[in-house]
């Protein structure tokens, strides 16, 4: 899989670019097709970003964002 910087990430934030990404341990998912993530939003929260450490504290499972298609890894 392809890498990405932070950078090319914060473009896929739903509103710079068509694609919408959220990065979660290190793996950028395409969170696109989900009626949840539309614009880039998805409750207080922003696509564009890695939110590993928001996802924990989620009312729900972070099995959530497996279903979605990896498109590559965060550059740390
Ligand atoms: C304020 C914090 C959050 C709230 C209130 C919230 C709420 C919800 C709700 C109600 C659902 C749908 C029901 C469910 O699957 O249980 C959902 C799905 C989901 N959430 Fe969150 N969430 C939060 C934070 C996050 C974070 C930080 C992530 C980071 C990746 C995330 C990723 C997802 C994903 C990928 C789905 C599945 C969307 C789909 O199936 O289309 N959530 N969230």
């Amino acid at each position: 899989m392809i890498s990405y910087t932070k950078n090319q990430l914060a473009l896929r934030n739903g509103q710079d670019k068509p694609e919408i990404w959220v990065a979660v341990n290190g793996i950028i998912y395409d969170v696109s097709e989900s009626r949840m993530w539309k614009n880039g939003k998805h409750y207080e929260h922003w696509a564009g970003q890695d939110l590993t450490d928001e996802l924990k504290d989620a009312p729900h499972l972070p099995d959530v964002i497996k279903k979605f298609q990896k498109v590559g890894y965060l550059e740390s």
